[in-house]
């Protein structure tokens, strides 16, 4: 199987490219200009599906034979998508049964795209034929090197309530439940009689008078992430099927999409590609940036993957949409890239005069190629030249931080203690502070195997069956960092019995009695220092050694954060919402008690690959300066950028990078 976009030398670099946009004497322009910035990968025909299919069946591809060879021509290789994340008007006008619904049963129109319901035959049926027809056309295209199936599945709707979605939820459920006993019994529906006599009185969990069956609501989670997995799933197999060769991908949205379990995706998938994008807003963003490429390498397993999209400045989708800075692009691109993204593409190539996202940065800006923007696209495109050699190669993690889509979404439902917890806020809570420790973070899921990983920390990991694996590898010597709201229910949202976190009593040595979220605005202060917003609970320590307890708050005297040493290892709970110094202190503590070397911290992000070079295992020291401030870190080697030799410190400038090719001493 192959598994990387074939014959893209080095890092990948480029955009998606979305030519019908414009007249065709542009085109040649557009391959002049990608060549002078080192472009070596685009993604073609995303949006497509109305120019190729022009009506029912008379496909139209003399526009796109065109495209491709002259990018072949250019020594631009594609990434060609199957077209279908917009289907056409004349489509969905034949059959607006296709139209997805929402909860409150609107259909929705379309005019914008992803107009269709998951569950839709003819939606299937045409999406399927279109991949067909363009895997047919373009198999023996030299310019074709991977496919690019759809478009952020599920981004705009990854969930529909419809009639179709009603039955095919039904079958979805009887195959998880096999009996309607044991789907009444996983769904607690003795509550609020609820419980269903025929499969056919089974709902999508639609608009209702009050809060919804909490179990419902997951497996209607878990069916609508399968219901756009087997969509998916049809697409790929036709285009397995006629290219054999050629890889699949679609590109994932996983830091800040909850909608899918990329955990079950990405076994799917021949290579892992990802969009990202910053909020200019936000001052942590670019530590956000390094959550998501992290993300990103755990759904990977640890295998290269590629950056399918980032923004070369502002977006169009914010409240107010900031420029970068001089420099953040490329920084930006190196962050990724220093996280095992061996290529890191944009959208897209050339801002468009129309449509919805017309304010959208590209790597073409309205201004032109005279622009801070095409000259920093330039800048990087020459640099990637300059450091193919870590094309293949690993990253190196010392902690690992478990991720669970499920528990994302049991808690973002509603009727629980309190409505201020977010998980995804949690979790980059946590790894924010590991990232201020400078220390890089292996995402992996539930089940994982832990024994490579000095620290294993359980944000908010919710929904456990059964905590023994947890509990054998700290007895084993490994040291985890639970936080609160984990091991609270099974993976059916049944809550364990006995006193809080039910799953994670035992190895915990503690047992919670009452919950006692804060007020909106409240802090309570911890004997150590800490403080604590959001949540707070009546913890008694059975076993635990008491790390700090509230000095206030609801419950003045309560352990807040406790260590238990569960055989040969340690197992450390926060109990509450520990923001701030608080929090990090307590991440720096159980990384020393791990073992774990921290960083230089100061805004420098420091990322070590290993690979090879020659048949020689080689490390590169990836440095990305995020402060105004130059920053010198020990090492020796080469730096591959400006070629200089650094035989015991290096500079990484001020917003700068540095990429060196490090040597053992
Ligand atoms: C997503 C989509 C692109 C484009 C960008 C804009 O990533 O895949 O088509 O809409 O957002 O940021
Ligand atoms: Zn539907």
């Amino acid at each position: 199987m192959t598994i990387w976009p074939t014959r893209v030398r080095g890092l990948a670099w480029g955009a998606d490219y979305n030519p019908e946009q414009w007249p065709e004497d542009v085109w040649d322009d557009d391959v002049a200009l990608m060549r002078r910035a080192g472009v070596n990968l685009v993604s073609v025909a995303i949006f497509s599906w109305a120019l190729l299919e022009v009506e029912e069946g008379r496909y139209e591809f003399g526009w796109l034979d065109r495209v491709l060879d002259r990018l072949h021509a250019g020594g631009i290789r594609v990434d060609l998508a199957t077209a279908t994340a917009a289907p056409p008007p004349w489509l969905t006008t034949a059959h607006p049964e296709m139209l997805p619904e929402t909860a409150d049963g609107v259909r929705l129109a379309h005019g914008s795209r992803q107009s269709y319901c998951p569950s839709s035959p003819v939606y299937r049926t045409k999406a399927v034929a279109l991949a067909r027809a363009l895997a047919e056309r373009y198999r023996d295209h030299p310019a074709l090197s991977a496919w690019h199936v759809n478009n952020e599945y599920g981004c705009h709707v990854s969930r529909c309530y419809c009639d179709r979605c009603a039955v095919a939820f039904r079958a979805w459920l009887r195959a998880r439940h096999g009996t309607l006993d044991v789907l009444n019994e996983a769904w607690g529906t003795a509550f609020w009689s609820q419980r269903y006599t025929s499969w056919d009185q089974v709902l999508p969990p639609r608009a209702t008078p009050a809060t919804h069956n909490p179990g419902q609501l997951l497996d209607f989670d878990r069916f609508s992430s399968d219901a756009l997995l087997e969509l998916y799933k049809a697409e790929r197999d036709v285009l397995r099927e006629v290219t054999p060769d050629v890889p699949v991908t679609t590109n994932f949205m996983a830091a800040a999409f909850s909608g899918l379990d990329y955990w079950k995706w990405a076994a799917e998938v021949d290579f892992v590609s990802n969009d990202h994008y910053t909020f200019g807003e936000d001052p942590d963003r670019h530590v956000h940036l390094a959550y998501s490429a992290d993300l990103v390498r755990g759904l990977a397993g640890g295998r290269p993957w590629l950056l399918m999209e980032h923004s070369t400045s502002a977006v169009n989708w914010q409240p107010r949409n900031i420029a970068k800075l001089p420099g953040e692009l490329r920084r930006n691109s190196y962050a990724h890239m220093a996280r095992g993204a061996d290529g890191t593409l944009f959208f897209q190539w050339r801002q468009s005069r129309a449509g919805a996202e017309r304010y959208h940065s590209a790597m073409v800006p309205h201004a032109g190629p005279d622009t801070k923007v095409y000259r920093e696209v330039e800048q990087v495109g020459a640099e990637y030249q300059r450091i193919a050699e870590v094309v293949g190669s690993t990253v190196d993690a010392p902690v690992a931080v478990v991720f669970d889509w499920e528990s994302w979404w049991a808690l973002g439902q509603s009727g629980h203690p309190t409505s201020d917890f977010s998980y995804s806020e949690h979790v980059f809570g946590y790894y924010r502070a590991l990232w201020r420790a400078g220390v890089t973070v292996d995402f992996v899921p539930p089940g994982a195997d832990l024994a490579p990983y000095r620290l294993v920390v359980l944000p908010a990991l919710y929904a456990v069956d059964d905590a023994t694996p947890y509990e054998e590898h700290v007895a084993a010597g490994g040291h985890v960092l639970v936080t609160y709201l984990s091991g609270v229910t099974d993976t059916r949202g049944h809550v364990h019995l006995g006193g809080y976190p039910g799953a994670f009593r035992e190895l915990l040595g503690v047992r919670t009695e009452e919950f006692h979220p804060l007020r909106a605005g409240q802090t309570a202060a911890l004997d150590d220092g800490s403080s604590a917003v959001v949540w707070t609970e009546h913890l008694h320590v059975d076993g635990a050694e008491v790390v700090a307890s509230y000095a206030d708050g609801p419950l003045p005297g309560v352990p807040a954060v406790t260590r238990n040493e569960h055989g040969a290892g340690v197992a450390w709970y926060a109990a509450c919402g520990l923001v701030g110094d608080g929090l990090e202190r307590l991440v720096r503590t159980a990384l020393d008690g791990a073992g774990v070397p921290v960083g230089p911290g100061g805004g420098v992000e420091v990322v070590r690959r290993r690979g090879e070079v020659a048949g020689s295992a080689v490390s590169w020291l990836v440095a990305v300066n995020h402060s105004d401030s130059d920053a010198e870190l020990p090492a020796v080697g080469v730096e591959l950028l400006s070629g200089a030799r650094a035989s015991g410190s290096v500079v990484v400038p001020a917003g700068g990078v540095v990429v060196l090719r490090e040597e053992e001493v």
